[in-house]
């Protein structure tokens, strides 16, 4: 196969862990003599120092005419106590969301058996829980009407159906190859926008009779996550309970380090960790690599080479069996390994298979 990839290495740990990523990717292309080829993209704060705007035209050129985006992270301090920047590193992010109509947001939780311990909820709890959180990424208050004013501000919640429709479907099909049970999160009993999901959901559930259909409201549902995380198979819900949620969600494997994620739609996918630039870890070399690799395994499966995302997923887990891990995640006589170590040895593993 021929994969024409843009990498969008952002800022903070993003170029770090963006190399590792590539390299894992470009390891396993040769083993299966596959074409990739690849070609950067500035977004981000980096992109905003270079030409003033965080998802430049350029960029956005790049990603239509990819394959697939392979994405790290971005936003940068020097923003984030400034309310008055014009423009921010995230909008970046916003707007390749919305302009390679991204609206379903994949985000698998999953934990290791080797590291539940690192997990703040009980081994008990934890293990073998394995949950996707879809997210809707597109519509809701993110991209609403707004306004802000001095005395007054506010965002718009609104969802079509048609908006609903999709992202339910993407969740249903999700449940169909797993174990066959989706929840749908909402906020039904207060909010309209909650009440037309609800509406559109239990029109099309008995499209689906082999998946059994749930609903329920996402305060319970931010509790349940970490009282019995077991109980979900698929989750679907709205842009903004799901950016809360999934935060919740990577707290339960152990390491935000550790979960990838990835954005599909009508444009070209986007595959990333879900953890953001950790700007204070920049340059030192110790930001775990395994969220990105992930991503490209996710990458690979959406391209439907399963053999190819299932190496990578082997070649991870026998990177923590080894203790070859980064400094959040490693045991406690452990040697030190830090983004580049683990990459490679990742990368050296794929090569030797
Ligand atoms: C995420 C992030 C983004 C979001 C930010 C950086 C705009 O938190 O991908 O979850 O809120 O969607
Ligand atoms: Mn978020």
């Amino acid at each position: 196969m021929k994969l024409k990839i843009a990498v969008l290495a952002g800022d903070g740990i993003g170029p770090e862990i963006s190399v590792q990523g590539v390299d894992v990717l470009t390891a396993v292309a040769e083993k299966f003599g596959h074409e990739v080829s690849y070609k950067s993209a500035l977004c981000g704060a980096t992109a905003i120092d270079a030409v003033d705007d965080p998802f430049p035209e350029e960029t956005f050129k790049i990603c239509q005419e990819a394959d697939a985006v392979l994405f790290s992270a971005v936003g940068d301090p020097k923003f984030d106590n400034n309310p008055s920047a014009k423009v921010r590193p995230e909008q970046g992010l916003l707007a390749m969301r919305k302009k390679l109509g991204l609206f379903a947001n994949v985000r698998p939780v999953q934990t290791f058996d080797c590291l539940i311990h690192k997990s703040p909820l009980k081994d008990e709890l934890v293990r073998g829980a394995d949950f996707i959180c879809i997210r809707e990424l597109t519509g809701g208050m993110y991209f609403g009407e707004k306004h802000e004013g001095d005395d007054m501000a506010y965002d718009t919640n609104k969802y079509t159906r048609e908006e609903v429709e999709r992202i339910l479907k993407v969740g249903y099909e999700y449940a169909l190859r797993r174990r066959k049970h989706l929840t749908v999160v909402d906020k039904a009993n207060v909010l309209a926008s909650s009440r037309l999901w609800r509406k559109v959901a239990q029109e099309m559930a008995p499209q689906y009779p082999e998946v059994t259909t749930d609903f329920m409201y996402v305060d319970n549902a931010s509790m349940r996550m970490i009282q019995e995380p077991r109980f979900f198979d698929v989750m679907v819900t709205e842009n903004t309970f799901g950016d809360i949620l999934t935060d919740e969600g990577s707290c339960i494997s152990g390491s935000m380090g550790l979960l990838p994620s990835a954005s599909t739609g009508t444009g070209t996918p986007v595959f990333e960790p879900i953890h953001g630039s950790w700007p204070q870890a920049k340059g030192l070399n110790i930001a775990n690599p395994l969220a990105q690799i992930l991503s490209v395994a996710m990458l690979l499966e959406y391209f439907n080479l399963m053999e190819e995302g299932a190496l990578v997923r082997e070649a991870v887990d026998a990177s923590l069996e080894a203790n070859v891990r980064t400094p959040e995640i490693q045991v406690a006589d452990g040697a030190k390994y830090g983004t580049r170590e683990v990459g490679q040895w990742i990368v050296e593993y794929i090569r030797r298979r």
